[in-house]
Order: structure tokens, then C-alpha cells, then sequence
């Protein structure tokens, strides 16, 4: 979508729909609608009328039959002025994407005077247009042959101001990155696992070479030389070729944050064979590993003033004669031995050595994983916000913060020691999985013992990688979870 900034009085912008968002107020009091000349008295008529209230969501359509330029004008109702903030008006705005594009409209504006209503700046209120169009109306035919004239895309949006400038640019520019980068890992979330492989991880990483991104992949050899046991164990199951993908950004000389994401391109359980029925699912295992992916290419297009490490252990996760058994006793990167109780637990076998390989070889300042880990955390939280775990409090209000700036919802889930306990093995150093009591917890305090003492944060986002039907800025699918919690907090980082 291109995405520009015009300043143009509402009524002679020449575009085939005008976007302009009301409050509730604007019943009461004509001074509301923001609007001079025909413009103002044909939204003056359908409020007179009743058929337009402003309610939150709410949406007309009028065609201006030659009184202004433009052809089609759209009201959206924003509810009460007192009640608007940054997350409902990109919810509000993302919902009315998507009725827009399947107007089959390619190019519209938006009033962004409007969009101030709710006490934001005319720069905030930009991003988060871009933020909104970009996400709530994308779509992909991924590997449909049939009817893809169905499928329309928005290809153009003006944002409309009366004082263009530079401030403003630059939200657009961000919001744009950001939407993007969520859509990329939509993509790779979405994406079949026959298609998205470790392989074509890799690739994806290696594509962020021309914005500086320094990719090393190493495969199955390389990593038994590096002491990777942990995570080879996983692959042992799998003919698909496992890569273990190590991305840089920026100068060593600022400060180093790594992301880690797990990437099991296909989960099937191993010899601890999952369920058959929504099995498929597992293809979207390797979220984590997209979301590091697509925060690399943001971090690496928005220049942050920072040295960022991705990655990205991606295997799959097979039955086959090879496979790592229940009962294995394996070797991690740092040393620990483990004994293995479940093949399905294999996400914290690979992050286990990511986590070990990143703390040792990079000293991170910070250190964040993302995982869709354990069924449990879904139980606990439903799909409504991702559980996270740190071992350190200002990580963690860092964390709250950006999960108030970007609308991503997160909650503190407790790292007790006392859960050690369920994870004590008689043959091996720990047992990788504690039983189904606090399956969440005994997950993120296994992890916990491979960061050696640095900061960090684990986010366990399984329930997050599928939204089953539209809502808000989020379409069916994945909604590319987290990412702009990262690109917040890497963005705001002082
Ligand atoms: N990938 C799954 C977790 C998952 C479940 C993600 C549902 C998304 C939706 C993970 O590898 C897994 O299978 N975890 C097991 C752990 C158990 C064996 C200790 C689980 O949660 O049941
Ligand atoms: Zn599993
Ligand atoms: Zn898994």
C-alpha cells in the first residue's frame, strides 16, 4: 500500500472516497463535525435523519453526486470522544479497512484532523491510520489458483492534513514499516510447512541482507560441531534439513538485545504423537521464529541506535525412526544434561540452546524469547493476551509499557523457584517438562536455567498465532503477534 500525505481541503480532494471519522458529539453539536460547505451539510443530513449516530464502529456511505470531488464519502463512528484511544481508533479503523477494500475501492483519504479527536496528535494519529489500513485489510491468496479476483487490496491511502509536515512523514514511514513487518510474519505463520521450512526461513533471513542484517546459518554438522545436542536432538526426527539462524544488526558498540524465537516449522509431537484432529495447526509452531525474523527487518529499516542478535533455532518436529525417544538423556549447549519426558515438549529443547548460545557468545544487555510453548498458557489466559515470565523487574515494566504503547496485551506470569521441584530428574540434570500442573510456568523455570544471568523475558504466545475470524485490525489467520510489542520496546529503549 503507498501511503501519502496530502494537504488538501476535505472538500476538494479528488478521490473516490473520503474517510472521515465522528464522534457522538456531533449530534449535539454541529461545531463536532469539523466539516465547512456541502460536506457538512450532507453529514448534517443523515445525522438529522437518525441513520447515523457516531456509535463506535458504526458506518455510512454517501455519494456526493458532484457536490464535492470526490465520489463516495465514508462517516465511521468513533463512539464517544471521551472514550477514544490509540488502540480502539487502529481496531476501529482496521475494521473499516477491510469494508472498504471489498467496496473494491483502491484509493481513498482520510481526514486526519479527524482522527485527532481523541486528544492525539496529528503524527500519532498518522502511524496509526498506516498501522490500521496495513494490517486490518491485509490479505494474501497464499496458494490459491482459483477466483483471485475476489481478492482486492487497497493500493493507495491519503492522508489528509491542513499543515503537512516533516513529524508527520515520519510516523507514516514507522507505521508502514511496523504494519509490514506484522504482515510479513503473518505470512511465515500462515504459510504451509511444506513451504515454510527451515530452508525458506533461512532464506527470509538472508533476504535482510540488503538492510544491513549480518544472516550466518549453520546446518545439521555445523551445529553437532557447535554443541547444539539439544536442539539436533529435535531433528534427529526429520529429513527436512534443520538450519539454526543467527541474524546481527547495528553496532556492537550500542547496547545488544537478542531475540530468540522458536521456529518448529511442523509440530507433530515426535514418537509423543499429538491428536490428529487440528494437528495442522502446527504448522503456525514456528511463529516465534517469524516474529524475530520480521522485528529484525523493522529494527533494520527504522536504523534503531542499538545492536540486535536474532535467533532463529528451525527444525521439524517428526516421528521418524531416528526420532529423540521419551526416556533420552541428551546434552544442551551449556553443559546440562536433560532427560527428556515428552518429544511434544521439543520447543524448549531448541530454545534451551538458543537461549544458551545467545547468552554466552553476545553478553545481551537483554535477552527475549518467543514461543507458542505450552498448551497451558492458552488455558490460562485464552487468546485475549500473551503470558510472559522475566527474571528481572525492569525488564518487565519496559515490557508493560510497550504493551500500552503498541495495544499488544501481556501478562506477568510468576518464575518461582519452588516449581523446580516438578522438574527434578533422577537420571539427568532436570527433566525438561513438569506434568500438566502450571505447565506454563514449569516451561518458562526450565528455560530459566540456560540465560545464565542475563536479563530476560520469556513469551509463551501459543493461543496468539491464530485469530479465527476478523476482528479489529486483525483479519482471519495470524495476526503476526508481538511484533510491535518488540518494535516498541526496541524503538522507545533508553
Ligand atoms: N507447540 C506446542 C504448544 C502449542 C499448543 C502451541 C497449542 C499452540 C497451540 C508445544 O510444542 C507442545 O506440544 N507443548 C506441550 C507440552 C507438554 C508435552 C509438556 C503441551 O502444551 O501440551
Ligand atoms: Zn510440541
Ligand atoms: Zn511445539
Amino acid at each position: 500500500m503507498n501511503i501519502e500525505v496530502k494537504e488538501v481541503k476535505l472538500t476538494e480532494a479528488k478521490l473516490p472516497l473520503l474517510l472521515i471519522v465522528l464522534t457522538e458529539e456531533a449530534k449535539e453539536k454541529e461545531a463536532h463535525l469539523k466539516l465547512t460547505g456541502a460536506l457538512k451539510k450532507m453529514a448534517k443530513g443523515v445525522i438529522e435523519l437518525g441513520d447515523f449516530k457516531a456509535t463506535k464502529g458504526e458506518s455510512t456511505l454517501l455519494y456526493s453526486n458532484g457536490k464535492i470531488p470526490s465520489e463516495r464519502i465514508m462517516l465511521l463512528g468513533l463512539g464517544k470522544k471521551a472514550e477514544i484511544n490509540p488502540e480502539m481508533l487502529r481496531a476501529t479503523l482496521g475494521e473499516a479497512s477491510r469494508k472498504i477494500r471489498d467496496l473494491g475501492v483502491e484509493k481513498l483519504g482520510v481526514s486526519l484532523s479527524h482522527l485527532t479527536q481523541g486528544k492525539l496528535t496529528e503524527e500519532a494519529a498518522a502511524e496509526i491510520a498506516a498501522e490500521a489500513f496495513i494490517m486490518g485489510s491485509f490479505s494474501d491468496t497464499f496458494h490459491k489458483t482459483k477466483d483471485l479476483d475476489k481478492f482486492k487490496a487497497i493500493k493507495e491511502l491519503h492522508l489528509i492534513t491542513q499543515k503537512d509536515t516533516e513529524g508527520i512523514a515520519r510516523a507514516v514511514e514507522q507505521g508502514l514499516i511496523i504494519a509490514e513487518a506484522v504482515n510479513l510474519c503473518r505470512r511465515l505463520a500462515w504459510g504451509p510447512p511444506n513451504h515454510i521450512t527451515p530452508t525458506r526461513l533461512a532464506e527470509e533471513a538472508k533476504n535482510l541482507e540488503a538492510l544491513k542484517v549480518k544472516t550466518t546459518v549453520y546446518d545439521r554438522d555445523q551445529a553437532k560441531k557447535m554443541g547444539l545436542h539439544s536442539f539436533l536432538a529435535v531433528a534427529k526426527g526429520t529429513t527436512e534439513a534443520p538450519q539454526f539462524i543467527v541474524m546481527e544488526y547495528g553496532d556492537p558498540k550500542h547496547p545488544t538485545v537478542a531475540l530468540i524465537g522458536k521456529a518448529i516449522t511442523f509440530d507433530s509431537g515426535g514418537i509423543s504423537l499429538k491428536p490428529g484432529e487440528n494437528m495442522h495447526t502446527m504448522k503456525a509452531d514456528m511463529t516465534g521464529g517469524a516474529v524475530v525474523i520480521a522485528s529484525m527487518k523493522a529494527v533494520a529499516q527504522l536504523k534503531l541506535p542499538l545492536h540486535v542478535m536474532g535467533v532463529v533455532p528451525a527444525t521439524d518436529n517428526m516421528p521418524d525412526g531416528g526420532a529423540y525417544h521419551p526416556g533420552d538423556v541428551v546434552d544442551t549447549y551449556s553443559g546440562l544434561t536433560v532427560e527428556v519426558i515428552s518429544t511434544d515438549a521439543e520447543g524448549r529443547m531448541i530454545l534451551n540452546d538458543a537461549l544458551s548460545y545467545a547468552a554466552k557468545n553476545y553478553k545481551p544487555t537483554v535477552m527475549f524469547d518467543f514461543a507458542t510453548l505450552t498448551g497451558a498458557i492458552e488455558i490460562a489466559l485464552g487468546e485475549h493476551a500473551m503470558g510472559y515470565f522475566a527474571n528481572d523487574d525492569s525488564v518487565a515494566e519496559r515490557i508493560e509499557e510497550a504493551s500500552k504503547t503498541s495495544g499488544e496485551r501481556v501478562w506477568r506470569m510468576p518464575l518461582w523457584d519452588v516449581y523446580d521441584e516438578q522438574l527434578k530428574s533422577d537420571v539427568a540434570d532436570w527433566k525438561h517438562t513438569g506434568g500438566r500442573p502450571g505447565g506454563a510456568i514449569t516451561a518458562a523455570r526450565f528455560l530459566s536455567k540456560f540465560v545464565m544471568d542475563v536479563p530476560w523475558a520469556h513469551f509463551d504466545i501459543a493461543g496468539q498465532d491464530e485469530q479465527t475470524s476478523d476482528k479489529g485490525y486483525n483479519p482471519k489467520g495470524s495476526r503476526g503477534p508481538a511484533v510491535r510489542l518488540i518494535i516498541d520496546l526496541l524503538r522507545y529503549w533508553r
